[in-house]
């Protein structure tokens, strides 16, 4: 399971896609796709609409919704991407579009993935209230992936914000529960569970430098991760 920020996509736009980040995501899920890797992929959709921080007066379920369908736009532009890489894939939706996606159907994007189609899901879980990284976690117990690959703007997880402290140290291994006890906030607390309780690994990792994408599926020694072997799921 890749799980893609929206914000991630953006670049250095601030706002938006920008086509080369898209293309070099694109050409490194390819690149694992086309190894047999199979990947799954939750996009976020912060580079259009961030929920939490939608303004006064805006209810909250509204502004998740309006979150959903904006992961959608960046879903739909990701699976035209990998498919100029040669890759096929197919996008299911949380919330049912069907006239440009495929509904949410487990057992369906298992089928996917064991054809070796790069499944990419949108609209989240669903329903508000839950986080885009709460909808990955979900999605990768639900199909028994091997790693849960979170990709950031930083390189791993650091004991405080890299951007704002140039002393920040990196931590190169940890336990689920430091993430909560220690407030890393690399992802909340509901998608850290959840990947606790499925005992899934989670790989923290930068998305823009190249072949991180690759290193992280094959388990580089400073990542060390179990998954990037042909029919291992991700
Ligand atoms: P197989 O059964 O493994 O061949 O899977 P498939 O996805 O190729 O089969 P299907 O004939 O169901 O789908 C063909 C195309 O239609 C794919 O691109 C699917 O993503 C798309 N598709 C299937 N169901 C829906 C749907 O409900 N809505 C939309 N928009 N597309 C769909």
């Amino acid at each position: 399971m890749l799980k893609l920020s929206g914000e991630a996509l953006q670049g250095g736009m601030g706002f938006g896609v920008d086509p080369k980040v898209l293309t070099a995501v694109a050409r490194e899920v390819g690149t694992a796709a086309k190894q047999g890797v199979e990947v799954a992929i939750v996009v976020g959709g912060g580079n259009y609409f961030r929920g939490t921080s939608a303004w006064d007066g805006l209810e909250r379920a509204t502004a998740d919704y309006v979150g959903m369908l904006a992961t959608c736009m960046n879903a739909l532009m990701l699976q035209s991407a990998l498919e100029k890489q040669g890759v096929a894939t197919r996008v299911q939706t949380a919330i049912e579009m069907k006239e440009i996606a495929e509904p949410y159907i487990r057992r369906r994007a298992i089928r996917h993935l064991e054809k070796g189609r790069v499944v990419i899901f949108g609209a989240g879980t669903g329903a508000p209230f839950f986080s885009t990284d709460t909808a990955a976690a979900l999605r990768a117990a639900e199909l028994d992936v091997d790693v849960f690959m979170k990709a950031t703007k930083v390189d791993g997880v650091y004991d405080c914000d890299p951007a704002l402290n140039p002393n920040a140290k990196m931590h190169k291994r940890l336990q689920y529960n430091d993430v909560m006890t220690q407030n890393l906030r690399v992802m909340d607390e509901t998608a850290i569970t959840l990947c606790k309780e499925n005992e899934i690994p989670v790989v923290v990792f930068n998305l823009y430098t190249p072949g991180n994408i690759m290193r992280a599926l094959c388990g580089d020694a400073n990542q060390g991760n179990p998954a990037g072997r042909r029919g291992q799921r991700a």
